[in-house]
């Protein structure tokens, strides 16, 4: 084995490891919310104090201090160097290691993705030789057409079709369970994962096959059944249809986001074509981002019913910190027992249209429900709305939009709009009261300027939500020179350039840095997790503190170097200006 590890394939491999599957394999864990529990390997212990974090992919003790990613893990546990690390992981993933020799890029996935393909297409060819899913096709109201534009198959009946056809090699079967088409059992024999189901290719944005959805003929349970997360599947991450959108359109002004794969196909049917879906969980930050690489207009399309509100409520919230200049998102909802499939059917591509112009703003859906949970009549309904409108309003970005709503809201509540920002603001200071382990709550900030705590405070913030940094400007931290905040900002650029990245993601990036280790002692120290704790406002207070700070640093030299009659014409003018700027902001 010769020529490095890339960077990239190192990225991609932590990012898309399961550590509570690589750790689960070795330590007996238990589900805990959204993380993992057990006693830990690294030192003896009768309680579990050894948490798994898989949204961070990162693991730590609370006893021992013991703490790392996937690959870390399994060089600490299994007493691995660290290539060995990197292409274990790989191989229990079902991927080569590749190495960079020459020019020659990458290759490491083309294995799975290949043979991901040629499960879709054998779905697609079984589709035509069964009657009864032909039949349940044309019962949806789907052409053929449609059908072959979104590569519509159907896994046979039977516990091995996939497997007999294509696992006929102990590698073979090692892929087929990496990609998640098969199922091992506990006697170490494999079983077909989807069987008698209408298949739905899921596609990535190159238009590869990356998983399924597979949907019962009958009314079975469960009526839906996707890919499991697989190194090339990520729910979270994938939107079903975009691809299949952007092929059919020139150029995409809207795109509508429904819940179903039905929904999709139901409305491309129709000549509906800016559709797409996420894929049975809430809508994340990854898709958000996504959608709005595409256009800058999004209509979220939920049931009428409580469900659906409930939907687009969470909707709401995760779309909050994607407010921009330009950007607009707004929401329709259904009447009630119907979702997007149904209604086109029912009442066509003109009413489906229609209802879209109708859409309702994400302002006005944010004011409908507020009020809605509160009573307006009364001066402690309108306290409370203000209350609520608190943890929404700090999680949109500086801006006008924000200050439009801001005041839209205060007129609502009958507040002064400076009132209402206060009270936003204080939201913003009181935060790290919140947190679900008493006992580690980080120390009360010094909240004074020049305190490098904050620069420590930032970094600990943006290895815990790597996403929480997305929109932080780093010229703010032009001049400040503390110790720690080049490494800031080398992260912030880092987590801007790789919106995707996790917790283990930056730990291995600086692996082999001399601040490597700090950085994992950071990601080790708790944060308060609470739903008003809002990283990103915090990060970009720490943020504009440090900005601050850096200011009032550079007039006291400069004003230091005025008395000594020491200042150049240059300096004088900065002088000024820095003055006077801070008047405004001071
Ligand atoms: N879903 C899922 N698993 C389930 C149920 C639903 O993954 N057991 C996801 C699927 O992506 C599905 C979406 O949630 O398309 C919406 O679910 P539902 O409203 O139940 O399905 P419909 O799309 O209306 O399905 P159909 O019209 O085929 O009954
Ligand atoms: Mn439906």
């Amino acid at each position: 084995m010769s020529g490095l590890i890339p960077q990239h394939f190192i990225d991609d491999l932590i990012t898309r490891a399961d550590i509570a599957e690589v750790v689960g394999r070795r330590v007996q864990l238990k589900k805990a919310g959204k993380e993992f529990k057990g006693c830990c390997p690294f030192h003896d212990e009768k309680t579990p104090s050894f948490t798994v974090s898989p949204d961070k992919g990162f693991y730590h003790c609370f006893g021992c201090g013991a703490h790392g990613t996937a690959i870390g893990f399994l060089m600490e546990h299994d007493h691995m160097d660290f290539v060995d690390a990197v292409e274990s992981l790989a191989n229990s993933m079902g991927i080569e290691v590749p190495r960079e020799e020459g020019q020659r890029p990458a290759r490491s996935y083309d294995a799975l993705f290949e043979l991901v393909a040629r499960a879709g297409r054998y779905f697609e060819s079984q589709l035509k030789g069964n009657q009864a899913a032909i039949e349940y096709i044309k019962a949806r109201g789907i052409d053929g057409g449609t059908a072959k534009r979104f590569g519509i198959g159907y896994a046979p009946a039977g516990w091995s079709n996939v497997l007999d056809k294509f696992g006929t090699s102990r590698e073979a079967i090692d892929r087929l369970l990496a990609a998640g088409l098969i199922i091992r059992k506990d006697n170490g024999q494999h079983y077909d994962r989807f069987r008698d189901r209408i298949m739905f290719p899921i596609r990535d944005s190159r238009g590869r096959v990356i998983g399924f959805g597979g949907r019962v003929l009958a009314d079975e349970e469960p009526k839906y059944l996707n890919s499991p997360e697989t190194v090339l599947f990520h729910k979270g991450r994938e939107l079903y249809g975009l691809y299949e959108a952007r092929q059919a359109l020139r150029s995409i002004e809207r795109l509508v986001i429904v819940e179903g794969y039905m929904d999709v196909i139901g409305l491309a049917r129709h000549g509906i074509d800016f559709v797409t879906a996420t894929l049975g969980t809430a809508t994340t930050d990854e898709h958000l981002n996504r959608v709005f690489r595409v256009c800058e207009e999004i209509v979220f399309c939920f049931d009428g019913d409580r469900a659906g509100r409930a939907a687009a409520w969470r909707a709401l919230e995760n779309a909050l910190p994607q407010i921009r200049q330009g950007r607009q998102i707004r929401f329709v909802f259904l009447p009630d027992g119907q979702d997007p499939d149904s209604f086109v059917q029912e009442h066509g591509a003109g009413a489906f249209e229609e209802a879209l112009n109708t859409a309702l703003p994400l302002s006005d859906f944010l004011i409908e429900e507020l009020s809605r949970q509160v009573d307006m009549n009364s001066v402690d309904g309108l306290a409370r709305m203000a209350e609520l409108a608190r943890p929404l309003l700090s999680k949109i970005p500086a801006g006008v939009y924000k200050e439009l709503l801001t005041e839209r809201l205060a007129g609502v509540v009958g507040l002064p709009t400076e009132k209402l920002e206060s009270i936003i603001r204080k939201d913003v200071a009181r935060q790290p009261k919140h947190s679900s382990m008493p006992a580690a709550r980080p120390k009360p900030r010094a909240r004074g300027t020049g305190n490098p705590s904050i620069i420590r405070r930032a970094i600990t913030l943006l290895l815990h939500q790597p996403g929480a940094g997305q929109s932080l400007d780093v010229e703010k931290l032009v001049g400040v020179s503390k110790p720690g905040a080049d490494l800031l900002r080398d992260l912030i650029e880092t987590v801007q350039a790789e919106p995707t990245i996790t917790t283990a993601g930056l730990l291995e990036r600086w692996r082999s840095h001399e601040d490597g280790r700090h950085l994992g002692t950071l990601a080790a120290t708790e944060l308060p997790e609470s739903e008003e704790f809002d990283a990103g406002a915090e990060l970009a207070n720490c943020i504009a503190q440090l900005a601050v700070t850096a200011r009032k640093d550079r007039i006291d030299f400069l004003i230091e170097k005025q008395t000594l009659k020491d200042l150049s014409e240059l300096e004088r003018s900065e002088l000024r200006a820095l003055s006077q700027g801070s008047a405004f902001s001071g």
